[in-house]
Formats: C-alpha cells, sequence, structure tokens
C-alpha cells in the first residue's frame, strides 16, 4: 500500500516535471525526485521486488480494523478451521465489540526513509538451548515471541526484551506494560475471551484450559486479521495443511510490517527432537498435526536463501530438514 503511495506520487511529480516543461517553465528542472528508498536498513523488505515473487503480497492487511470488511470466503474458510456454528453476522457484531475496547487502528511502526525497523522472531524450539543468541536478539527494536515462550532464566539464549507477543486464548500469559498482545483468533469464542478477560473474566470451556483473566495493556492489543490468515495458507503454503501454525503465521507476519527479519527458534535440534527450550517433552512421537510443518519449514529455508530473512538455527544445524516442525499451535 505504502510503495503503492510513494510510486503514484513520484508518477504525479514526473508528469508534473512534463507538464512544466511543455509549457516551457520547466528550463531547469525545478524538482529532484524524492528517495525512492522506504527505509533506512541496507535492504527493506517492503521495497523488494524479488520478495513479490516468493509469494508476498501486501494488498492483505495483517491486522483487524473497524473499517475493515472480511469476505464471505475468508469468513467460510476461517469458520472451518476449528469447526465455528456461528454466522457472519455474528462475527460481525462480535469483532465491532473488541474496538469498543481495544485500539480501533494496530500500533505498528510505519515505515520511513530514515529508519530502518528490524525485528526477531522467536521461535519456540530446543534449538535456542547454548545458542547464546540473547543479545544479539534484543539488539532488535521489535523482538516477537510466541505462546508461552519464557525468558526468564533463559536470558543468556533467548534475550529478555519482548515488545510483541502472539498468541490465542489456549496459549495466553501475562504481559508486562510494554509488550503488544498479538491475538490470532481461530474461532469466535477466542474474539469474546478477550473482551472478557479484561472484564468480568472468561468462563467458556476449550480444548484446553483458558486463562480467565489476562494482565495486559488494554492499548497494546492487536487481532490478526482472518483474511490475513487465509493468505498464509493459501498463498505461503498452497492449501497444504489445514491451516498455517502460529509460528509461520508469525514469521509471514514480520514480512510484512519489519524491514529486515531476524528468525530464531524454528525447527527441530541438533537430534531432530521436539521440545521447547524451556521444558523436555515427554511425548517423543509429538507431530505438529494439522499443521503443514515440512511444508512451512521448506518455505522458510527458501526465503533463506534468497537473503530476505536471517535464519538462525543454533549451534548445530538441524539434520534432517524434514524432521523440522515447529511445535506450539
Ligand atoms: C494480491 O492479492 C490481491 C487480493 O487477493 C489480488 O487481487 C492480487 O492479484 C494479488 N497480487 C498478486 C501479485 O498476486
Ligand atoms: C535485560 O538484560 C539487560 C542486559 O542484558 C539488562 O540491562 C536489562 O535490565 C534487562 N531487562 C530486563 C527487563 O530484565
Ligand atoms: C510498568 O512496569 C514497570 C516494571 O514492571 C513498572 O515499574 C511501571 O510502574 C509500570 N508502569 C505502568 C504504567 O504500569
Ligand atoms: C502443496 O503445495 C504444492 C506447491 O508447492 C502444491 O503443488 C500442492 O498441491 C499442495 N498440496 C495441497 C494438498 O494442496
Ligand atoms: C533427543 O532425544 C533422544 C531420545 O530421548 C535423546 O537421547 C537425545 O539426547 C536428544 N537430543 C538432544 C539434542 O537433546
Amino acid at each position: 500500500m505504502l510503495r503503492s503511495r510513494s510510486s503514484r506520487m513520484i508518477l504525479k511529480l514526473k508528469m508534473l516535471v512534463v507538464l512544466l516543461c511543455v509549457a516551457g517553465i520547466g528550463m531547469y528542472y525545478p524538482f529532484t525526485v524524492p528517495d525512492q528508498r522506504l527505509c533506512a536498513c541496507a535492504k527493506c523488505l517492503s521495497e523488494d521486488k524479488e520478495l513479490l515473487l516468493l509469494r508476498m503480497n501486501h494488498s492483505y492487511r495483517p491486522f483487524l480494523t473497524p473499517d475493515f470488511v472480511l469476505s464471505q470466503d475468508a469468513f467460510n474458510w476461517w469458520k472451518r478451521l476449528q469447526n465455528e456454528k456461528r454466522t457472519y453476522k455474528t462475527y460481525k457484531i462480535i469483532t465491532n465489540n473488541i474496538f469498543k475496547m481495544f485500539p480501533r487502528n494496530p500500533d505498528i511502526i510505519q515505515p520511513k526513509s530514515d529508519r530502518c525497523i528490524t525485528c526477531a522472531v522467536v521461535g519456540n524450539s530446543a534449538n535456542l538451548r547454548g545458542s547464546h543468541y540473547g543479545p544479539l536478539i534484543d539488539s532488535h527494536e521489535i523482538v516477537i515471541r510466541i505462546n508461552r515462550g519464557v525468558t526468564r532464566g533463559f536470558e543468556k539464549d533467548v534475550g529478555n526484551k519482548t515488545t510483541h507477543r502472539v498468541m490465542y486464548p489456549e496459549s495466553a500469559m501475562d504481559l508486562d506494560n510494554n509488550t503488544h498482545l498479538v491475538l490470532v483468533p481461530f474461532k469466535m469464542q477466542d474474539i469474546e475471551w478477550l473482551i472478557k478477560a479484561f472484564t468480568t473474566g472468561f468462563k467458556g470451556r476449550s480444548y484446553a484450559p483458558i486463562k480467565s483473566k489476562i494482565n495486559a495493556k488494554k492499548n497494546l492489543i492487536m487481532v490478526l486479521n482472518p483474511g490475513f490468515m487465509k493468505y498464509v495458507h493459501e498463498v505461503w503454503l498452497q492449501h497444504n495443511g489445514s491451516y498455517p501454525s502460529t509460528g509461520f503465521m508469525t514469521l509471514i507476519l514480520s514480512l510484512h510490517i519489519c524491514d529486515e527479519v531476524d528468525v530464531f527458534g524454528y525447527g527441530a535440534d541438533s537430534d531432530g527432537n521436539w521440545s521447547h527450550y524451556w521444558e523436555i517433552l515427554e511425548d517423543k512421537t509429538l507431530r505438529t498435526g494439522v499443521h503443514p510443518g515440512n511444508y512451512e519449514y521448506a518455505i522458510i529455508q527458501q526465503l533463506a536463501q534468497h537473503q530476505k530473512i536471517q535464519f538462525h538455527t543454533g549451534l548445530i544445524k538441524p539434520k534432517r530438514p524434514n524432521a523440522a516442525r515447529w511445535r506450539g499451535g
């Protein structure tokens, strides 16, 4: 959107120059064409044409806003994720309610030609153990963590800064007062939960226990757009799997809101085991379930090979990429 706005502006300026020349006024070419750069990094994701060939599409809005109208088609896709029974009309009522309480516009940093928005996306893989990535992760302006990825006690490897935490009700945790809560809604109840968790407390049930109340800053709430989730599934994953994992959606989200992306904590550990960095999972046979883990991992590797992201895989690279699955939702 920004790109097209700025290229439209440049076009208008060029037309103006042509008109002035034709009119014989512009003998000394009175304008300099504005700097085309959209950010101050060495490379800016928002102006990367090759990324468009790799499926990026800037026309999808990452976050819900009051004026966004979800297409019926996208609603029907979203409805199937966790067997939503209620109608589009109910969806509209529920989503309208969130903006009575939470910001109408997501608190994101607008790209600027004199600024470089660097992001660290931190997954929960055990390959972070012993990595000493902490200071590198914390050096980013934006640090995005996922679900219950803890920092206390693991600062050396994962850092201690969290500007954004992406989660859903079943994976929620309390946040400190400068962390954005990015809700990934998989069903209408998830959006209702957000409202209840900040007011009377949530009493409903789900496939896992849900926190009734949450501590977080109301003005730092952002809700991922179901239309964006569908875009990740259909465009980035080419319909593979039932729907994308939270980790993968977070990574694609970062390509849309950051100028530069470093990725940590995705994939298996050096033995191909699946664990979180903070716990040994008992169930070694755990799989990514409805999520197309292998396909997601292949896309991440492709982005890294094309130098769109920096992919930090821990001390030892996973031996078998096809054993690599992101775990956690
Ligand atoms: C981006 O998405 C929009 C909306 O679905 C679509 O109309 C457009 O063709 C897409 N652009 C590319 C380059 O695929
Ligand atoms: C995070 O770690 C840095 C040093 O590594 C320290 O200066 C800072 O106080 C820590 N912040 C928090 C919130 O723990
Ligand atoms: C935010 O948290 C910090 C550290 O936990 C605390 O010192 C500060 O008072 C809090 N600010 C607000 C506005 O709650
Ligand atoms: C998975 O993606 C590939 C494209 O890389 C596509 O050919 C295939 O049809 C997709 N699988 C499914 C089940 O849609
Ligand atoms: C992977 O799991 C096996 C079996 O539980 C264990 O012996 C091995 O140490 C694990 N590898 C790592 C790197 O934790």
